[in-house]
């Protein structure tokens, strides 16, 4: 089991209702781990580009600022895949073993700053401060087994069809890589692109969510102070206005050999449309639509819990979590009540709170759509069990909060069942047979996980096979696990993150043959 669910059962949200409201700061120990500069070359800059203003970093929380960071352009993004381009071949040429170090080095050190890492995730994205610190130590996850993999990333002697000839592949780093991020998990989801991509013997040119930067930009401060050496990894922050301007510079370069990308299915289609021109490898982790089927043979209770665990984490914006939920009529109303006691008991609140649950969602825009879908259904048919509305917190009333929901009488015409909400909204749709529930949670064109409870063993194996996805979880809510192969089929995207495959994307193959032997 990875770390961070070990964070989550010990202070998870669901089971701590020992709890006081207590609120604690979220101001760090090291407060150097808070950067508002570019990380090129091995230098905290400023933006290259003249007369830039900076962009603001807020807590979602509350809306207040954290600080400014650099609203980078083109010339930026030019000088960091200079950097990495030059880094490239000392970092591919050093043995494995040296590479390794370093990885294993920074994993300590992400570690030993779970603390301050976690609070600067809360503070920036807004998820409550176990949840920040289980992330970390999710990200951390990911570095030590990269770190591990550098070593054991072998080649393989082919059987010769001639003697006098020895045919030999092995595995040899692409270049230059360039990760772009999202926001909903600021340290995770750039660990586990940049991770991977150093063992290989990459170098990295990096983007971070413009929503969270600060997370990356700390841990590239952790990098360095692991002994990195300069341009092997760079980061550039930019803002949602400017994001193009770095991002084509990196599509356009010829020296970029792979793009990998975690973020929106028309986000992930347009660079892949754009790097086609250069050939780059491009791995895409893109919108989920996820399923999660109770069959009238589940253990009920356990249903629930995983659906509470699958669902609520980072406060619904997660793309594995649960976005449609379909309950065989019935077991529907017996799961039905029991969930909406869960639901309703949760507390939402700003991070600093510890007993929070649910923090606010990362912006307006988020909380705007949350509310789009939930007013669709409730027009189409749905019936509002527990939630359904925006609150309101009076002493921050410009941070985003939305009410943890259960919907029932969800059809597949309503928004919520065709679009990501990434939010806290469960939608429940009522089925009766098998074959009629695999067809509508394969009835998308996203495939990136899927849940589902039986205690039918041919059931589980049937339903498990039929389920046009990347990632099923049977009996169980918690997926992620850095030993495991993460990603999605169909417009969910391309590539796997995590585990012995998520070395292959930083890698191609060398083929040689030795002649003339005999
Ligand atoms: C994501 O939401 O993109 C990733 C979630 C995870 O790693 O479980």
């Amino acid at each position: 089991m990875a770390p961070w669910h070990c964070e989550l059962t010990r202070a998870h949200p669901f089971d701590f209702n020992s709890f006081m409201t207590k609120t604690v700061s979220l101001h760090l120990k090291r407060a150097d781990l808070i950067v508002s500069h570019n990380f090129i070359a091995g230098n905290w800059q400023a933006s290259l580009e003249p007369d830039q203003p900076l962009m603001p970093v807020t807590d979602p929380s509350d809306a207040s600022l954290i600080t400014h960071v650099a609203d980078s352009g083109a010339v930026d993004a030019l000088a960091a895949v200079d950097a990495a381009q030059s880094a490239f071949s000392d970092w591919k040429s050093r043995p494995a073993k040296e590479r390794a170090t370093v990885i294993k080095r920074w994993n300590d050190l992400i570690v030993s700053h779970k603390e301050d890492l976690g609070k600067l995730i809360s503070r920036e994205q807004g998820k409550p401060l176990a949840e920040g610190e289980g992330e970390v130590l999710y990200a951390a996850s990911y570095v030590e087994w990269f770190g591990e993999q550098a070593t054991r990333s072998n080649g393989e002697i082919i059987p010769t069809p001639a003697n006098n000839k020895r045919l030999m592949a092995i595995r040899e780093p692409v270049g230059v890589v360039a990760v772009i991020t999202p926001w909903n998990f600021p340290a995770a989801m750039i660990a586990r692109k940049i991770a991977p991509a150093l063992a290989a013997g990459c170098t990295v040119v990096a983007k971070p969510a413009e929503d969270t930067p600060l997370t990356a930009l700390a841990l590239a401060k952790l990098a360095q102070e692991a002994g990195l050496p300069p341009g092997v990894l760079n980061i550039v922050t930019t803002s949602r206005t400017r994001a193009a301007q770095v991002v084509d510079v990196w599509l356009a370069d010829d020296r970029v050999r792979k793009i990998s990308f975690t973020g929106s299915t028309p986000v992930g289609k347009h660079l892949a449309k754009e790097s086609a021109s250069t050939l780059k490898k491009i791995s895409l982790e893109l919108g989920g639509n996820a399923p999660f089927i109770v069959f009238e043979d589940a253990d009920i209770d356990a249903a629930v819990e995983g659906l509470m665990v699958a669902k609520f984490r980072n406060g619904g914006q997660t793309c594995v979590c649960p976005n449609r939920v379909y309950v065989q009529t019935l077991v529907h109303d017996e799961f039905v009540q029991k969930l909406a006691v869960r639901v309703a008991a949760l507390k939402v609140g700003p991070a600093r709170e510890l007993d929070s649950q649910i923090g606010p969602m990362i912006n307006a825009r988020a909380v705007e759509k949350i509310e789009r879908h939930v007013q669709d259904a409730v027009a189409k048919g749905a019936k509002v069990v527990t939630g359904g509305h925006r609150i309101q917190r009076a002493e921050s009333p410009q941070a985003a909060y939305f009410s943890p929901t259960v919907l029932t009488e969800a059809t597949p015409d309503m928004v919520c069942a065709c679009e990501e909400t990434f939010g806290p909204v469960v939608p429940v749709t009522r089925f009766d047979t098998e074959a009629e529930v695999v067809g509508q949670a394969n009835d998308t064109p996203f495939g990136l996980a899927a849940y589902f409870y039986s205690q039918n063993p041919a059931r589980i194996w049937r339903v498990m096979e039929a389920l046009e996805c990347g990632i099923v979880g049977i009996n169980e809510g918690a997926l992620a696990a850095e030993a495991a192969p993460f990603g999605g089929v169909k417009e969910s995207g391309y590539g796997r993150e995590g585990s012995v495959y998520g070395l292959d994307d930083y890698q191609h193959i060398k083929y040689f043959c030795q002649g003339g032997l005999g």
